[in-house]
């Protein structure tokens, strides 16, 4: 009788997609066509000169070289792939259809911190993956997949298909190789990480929970780019990110459809939570492609007590 090969010590996307998560095939190749693509993205980083583009997007911000750039090398791919119905990004207007018979619709989010290219800190992509195609009245629960690839001085991709959340390494012949099987998130955080902090001026309940942790022991972790503030919360187990409204972005500047909705997904997986202060953002209906919502996400306890604190005032 033949004998049975032993499984591989580090697995490949690929191999873990199909043996580990069990994922149907088709979902494999969507991730795996949008995990070549984010390789692209990596070496456009890498060899685009920095630099605005000369247009805005759809929420009037100035695009950047990159943001353009990285939009076309994803669409290419997911067009490509002929597995994808609609997708929705953040560079694009409006729901873009590609194939009416394909079975899933992406979410994205090209280049999550541009502005940040020309600091080199890190930058990253935002994915999201649902079956058939209407994507407007659907809730981020229904997301059979999320993933985020982290472009830092590794590229590392992290992704989740409804059976806890696992990261992988690019190595340099193109592959994901896994790091870690499974990242999870405590309850009690050591970390905070808080976004749009102008409307600490305008939101009490903000400056109740921004006077508590500068009181506190924990300690700031704020690059500016959330791939990468939410990374350093699944990779160190901890930790409260947050991004609320003002004055001036009554609910917060982070966009439901492709950046907090994949970004909850991944952090329930991993045991923490995602809510708006009054409920998670796995149920928030996107009702319009631009839809921005409030985001506290990490450590279960400590997204309770900020979400406490914002609706106290
Ligand atoms: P993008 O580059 O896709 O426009 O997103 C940047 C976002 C997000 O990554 C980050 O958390 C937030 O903007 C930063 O907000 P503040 O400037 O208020 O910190
Ligand atoms: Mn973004
Ligand atoms: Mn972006």
């Amino acid at each position: 009788m033949a004998k049975r090969a032993a499984a591989p010590h580090r697995p490949s996307l690929n191999y873990h997609l199909r043996i580990h998560a069990k994922a149907p095939d088709a979902l494999r190749h969507v991730i795996m066509d949008i995990a070549r693509a984010a390789a692209y993205v990596r070496r456009a980083i890498l060899t685009t000169e920095a630099g605005l583009a000369g247009a805005v997007n759809q929420f009037g911000e100035e695009q950047q070289k990159l943001d353009v750039l990285s939009d076309e090398i994803i669409q290419q791919h997911l067009r490509e792939s002929g597995l994808v119905h609609s997708f929705i990004s953040e560079e694009q207007a409006d729901v873009v259809e590609l194939d009416p018979s394909a079975p899933y619709s992406v979410v994205f989010d090209p280049l999550d911190g541009s502005s940040l290219v020309e600091t080199n800190f890190a930058v990253g992509s935002i994915f999201g993956i649902y079956e058939g195609g209407e994507l407007i009245g659907r809730t981020p629960r229904e997301q059979v997949a999320a993933l985020y690839v982290l472009y830092g001085p590794r590229t590392i991709l992290v992704y989740s298909a409804g059976n806890g959340v696992h990261m992988f390494i690019l190595n340099d012949v193109g592959e994901y190789i896994l790091l870690n099987e499974h990242l999870g998130i405590g309850d009690e955080a050591e970390n905070y990480s808080p976004g749009n902090l102008h409307a600490f001026k305008d939101n009490a309940g903000y400056r109740a929970s921004m006077d508590r942790w500068l009181q506190s022991a924990l300690t700031l972790r704020y690059s500016g780019c959330m791939v990468a503030d939410i990374h350093h919360i699944l990779s160190k187990g901890q930790g409260v990110f947050t991004n609320v409204g003002g004055a001036k972005y009554p609910n917060g500047k982070l966009r439901l459809a492709f950046e907090c909705g994949p970004f909850a997904y991944l952090v329930e997986q991993a045991g923490g939570s995602a809510t708006d202060g009054t409920m998670s953002i796995l149920d928030k209906r996107l009702t319009e492609i631009d839809q921005r919502t409030p985001l506290i996400l990490g450590s279960a306890h400590e997204v309770a007590r900020v979400s406490e604190e914002l609706q106290s005032q």
